[in-house]
Formats: structure tokens, C-alpha cells, sequence
């Protein structure tokens, strides 16, 4: 804005300057048209002809003419061995030093070759033009007619105006700065406090929450803003629960580790045993370490590396390796001959910890199937017993760490209630779930659902 300010301001100055030089010429050429006019024309109203002495002509003329308040006009009459001699009219000029109180500038203008010009003077400009006048029946000018113009008057106002609009550009743009910064002011205000907000924020408190007014973007930001802090705040309200619960699950076999040890005698037989307890007690921590450590890890990007795998090759790989897990009545349920992009460690993990829990839910003899099916672009694999089932009010909770279900809550079971979490993770990380249902019959049917479309999305 300063500068489309100041180059209107001085473009106007230079418009307003050009239009002063124009009206001056302008004048110029019309005094001195009309003196050349009188000249060729004009008769001395005395004798009745036409004039013969340049010193009468100039007289009579300047009694006539009427002069603008910036104009003289100025009779020159050459004089020997000295500068012109003048014949004015007589009045009060506003300027510093008028032409005709100025003899140095009259001798310049009148010995001056050519016919109008610009004479700089200390005191002032003048713009000059002039009709030299031969003496009769000779070729040397005798006398000159001169129109000075003092443009001071009119460069002043051109300069006032120019500084009137410095002036109001000036104001105009105080006033522009002050509204914008109110207005940006206003505007970021809100965002200012989102950031004050989020800056109070601290992972002790994350209750905090933006006020949200209207309907605008920042409005917008702000619900966004609220949304990610809840969903941190259920992060790290999860997080804290998985700590406090994984710090309770290790604490039960340490206590139980250290009551053996505290009460150990000498007898052999009793020694023997408590070592025996011990040696479970540790087995079993080290199994929950490596349960968290896995589901620690799942929460990693590179959790699940797919390759192409034969699904049905899978199938078989899991039934050989269930098998060894119990004295059931294993059965290898069909497979799926496909081909699909999945991470086969992973897939071998999920599948025995269900075929795991089919083994602690069952008794000897008890029937176990596993096998895979394709539908479509989707691949399920299942682990389907005839054990005692899952309770309906169990089913949404199993899948969550450290939970167990409530029918066999006496016996404690070898488990920390990590297993289906970590199988859960394994189907998200191969972007598909895992869902429960009932076998027919009696029993619990556990089945990972992957789909292969999602599969190629992802990778
Ligand atoms: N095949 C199954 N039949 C019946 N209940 C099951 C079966 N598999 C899992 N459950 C229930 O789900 C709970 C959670 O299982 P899991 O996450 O593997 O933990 P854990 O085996 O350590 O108890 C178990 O405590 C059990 O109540
Ligand atoms: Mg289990």
C-alpha cells in the first residue's frame, strides 16, 4: 500500500506539474500572438498610421493589456553602451524579485538569440517569451516585447497538493495497518487459542479441551483438535492399564516363587517338588514376557512381513504342529488351495495359541478341527473344539489383554489372558479379523478372517 500510495501521489504531482508548463506556453504564445498582432496591424491612435517608432508602439500596447497576476509585460528599448532601457506597466507582482526591478535579467532576455526561454535566477524562475521589434528602416532590433511568467505560485500549489495527498496516504495507511491488525487479530485469536491450549496440555492432564464457537475452519481445527486428544487420552488411558495390569501379572508368580522358597525344608522329596513349582512359576512369567514383548512389537510396522504363501501347505504345517499340543481327537478340516500374501510365522503363531486354547477347553478324546476355506478374495482359517464353549457375556471381552473368561475363574490357567490379544493383532497386522462362534454341537469355533484385496492394498 506505501508504495501504490506514493507512486499515485507522485504521478499526480507530475500530471498536475506538465498541465502548469502547458497553461504557461500557453500564455506565453498568446500574449506574445497578440502583440505581433498589434504590431502589423495596430494604428497610434494620435496620428492615425501605423507606427514608425518602436518606443510608441510599446507604450501604447502595455496601456492596454491586462496582465495575470504571475505575468508582466515588459517593454525593452535598446540603449547604447548600456542595458535596455523598460517600459512597464506599473503594479505590485507577488514575487521575489520581478523582472522589471531586475536589470540583469532584462539585459539577458533581451540580448538572448532565441524567442522565449527559462531564466534561473537564485530568486525565482522566470519563463520569458519575446517579440523583438526592428527599428525603422534598419535590420538591428531596437526593441523587444517581453511576457515573463513567475511560476513559483503555481509550482507551490502543485507541491501543496502533493503534500495534502502524502498526507491523507499517510493517514490512509495508518488507518488500513491499524483495522488489518485488529482484524487479523481477531481472526487468529482463536487459533491462538488452540495454541495455548494444546501448550498447556502435559501427558498427566490431557482433560483439557478447546472451547469450539461457531462454524469456520478454525471451529473446524478445534473439533479436530478435541478429537485427537480424546483418542491420546484412551491411548494413554489403555497404556497405563496395560502397564498396571502387566505389572500385577508378573507380580502373582513372584510372590508365589518367593512363598515356595521361603518355606523350602530340607526334605528332598519336598525340595524336589518346590523346584518343580518354581521352575512353572518361571516358565510361566517368561511366557508372559514374551507375550508382551510381542504385543509390544505389534504396534510396529515391519509386525507383519507378507509373503506369498500356499495356504493349504499352512493348514497342513498348523495341524502337524497342533497335534503335538494334546491327546485330542485332532482333525484336519479342508484347506484352501490358493495361493495368498501372508506372513506364515505370524499366521503359525495366531493359529497355535487357538489351537492352545482348544486343548485347555477340551478334555482328552474331545474333538479338535482345524482347517482353511477361500470365499471369494477372502481366506479364513478356523480352529473349531468341542470343548465347553465361551459364555455369551465373555465373547466381546476375551479378545482384550489380560482378560479371561469367567467359567473356569478357579483354575488358573496357564495363561495370562494375552493370547487372543496377540492373536487379534496378528489378523489387523494382516489387515482382517478374527471372530468367534459357536460349534455345532457344543464348543467354541475360533476363525481368522483375511482378505486378500486388503492385503494387496496394504502391501
Ligand atoms: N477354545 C476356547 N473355549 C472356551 N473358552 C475359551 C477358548 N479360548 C479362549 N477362551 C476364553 O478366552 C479367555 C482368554 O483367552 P486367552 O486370551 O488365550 O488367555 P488365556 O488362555 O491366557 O486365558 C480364556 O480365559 C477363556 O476363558
Ligand atoms: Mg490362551
Amino acid at each position: 500500500m506505501t508504495v501504490a500510495l506514493a507512486s499515485v501521489a507522485t504521478t499526480t504531482r507530475s500530471f498536475l506539474l506538465r498541465d502548469v508548463d502547458h497553461r504557461i506556453n500557453g500564455l506565453l504564445a498568446q500574449e506574445t500572438g497578440e502583440f505581433a498582432n498589434f504590431e502589423r496591424r495596430g494604428f497610434d491612435p494620435e496620428t492615425g498610421r501605423s507606427f514608425t517608432e518602436p518606443d510608441r508602439l510599446l507604450r501604447v500596447f502595455l496601456e492596454r493589456q491586462y496582465a495575470d497576476p504571475d505575468e508582466e509585460l515588459v517593454g525593452l528599448v535598446a540603449r547604447r553602451g548600456a542595458g535596455p532601457r523598460q517600459i512597464i506597466q506599473p503594479r505590485e507582482l507577488p514575487v521575489a524579485l520581478p523582472l522589471h526591478e531586475d536589470p540583469g535579467a532584462r539585459r539577458t532576455i533581451f540580448e538572448s538569440p532565441a524567442s522565449s526561454g527559462i531564466l534561473r535566477r537564485p530568486e525565482g524562475e522566470i519563463r520569458w517569451a519575446k517579440v523583438s521589434v526592428a527599428r525603422h528602416g534598419s535590420e538591428e532590433p531596437g526593441a523587444a516585447f517581453v511576457v515573463a511568467f513567475h511560476p513559483e505560485r503555481e509550482t507551490a500549489r502543485v507541491n501543496e497538493m502533493f503534500r495534502v495527498l502524502l498526507a491523507i496516504s499517510g493517514v490512509a495507511l495508518l488507518l488500513t495497518t491499524g483495522i488489518g491488525w485488529a482484524v487479523a487479530g481477531r481472526i487468529l485469536q482463536p487459533v491462538r487459542l488452540v495454541r495455548t491450549a494444546a501448550a498447556q496440555l502435559t501427558e498427566q492432564d490431557l482433560t483439557r479441551r478447546i472451547p469450539v464457537r461457531g462454524r469456520d475452519d478454525i471451529a473446524a481445527l478445534a473439533e479436530t483438535f478435541n478429537a485427537m486428544l480424546d483418542r491420546l487420552e484412551r491411548a494413554f488411558a489403555t497404556q497405563r492399564r496395560f502397564v498396571d495390569d502387566a505389572g500385577h501379572e508378573l507380580r502373582t508368580p513372584i510372590t508365589i516363587v518367593r512363598g515356595h522358597l521361603e518355606l523350602m525344608g530340607d526334605d528332598p522329596a519336598e525340595r524336589e517338588e518346590t523346584v518343580r513349582l518354581v521352575t512353572d512359576e518361571l516358565d510361566r512369567m517368561s511366557r508372559i514376557v514374551e507375550d508382551l514383548l510381542l504385543l509390544a512389537k505389534a504396534e510396529r510396522p515391519d509386525f507383519v512381513t507378507p509373503e506369498p504363501v500356499q495356504v493349504a501347505e499352512l493348514t497342513a504345517d498348523v495341524f502337524v504342529k497342533a497335534r503335538t499340543l494334546g491327546e485330542r481327537d485332532w482333525r484336519l478340516d479342508g484347506v484352501a488351495d490358493r495361493e495368498a500374501g501372508l506372513d506364515p510365522q505370524r499366521i503359525t503363531q495366531a493359529m497355535v495359541q487357538l489351537a492352545q486354547n482348544a486343548v485347555q477347553h477340551t478334555t482328552a478324546g474331545q474333538t479338535i478341527r482345524i482347517g482353511s476355506r477361500a470365499e471369494g478374495s477372502r481366506i479364513e482359517l478356523f480352529v473349531a473344539d468341542s470343548g465347553s464353549g465361551v459364555r455369551p457375556e465373555d465373547r466381546e471381552v476375551i479378545f482384550e489383554r489380560f482378560r479371561r473368561g469367567t467359567v473356569r475363574r478357579g483354575s488358573r490357567g496357564s495363561g495370562a489372558g494375552l493370547g487372543l490379544s496377540i492373536v487379534r493383532a496378528i489378523a489387523e497386522g494382516h489387515g482382517g479379523r478374527v471372530r468367534l462362534h459357536d460349534t455345532e454341537g457344543g464348543g467354541a469355533t475360533f476363525v481368522l478372517t483375511l482378505d486378500r484385496s486388503q492385503e494387496e492394498a496394504r502391501t
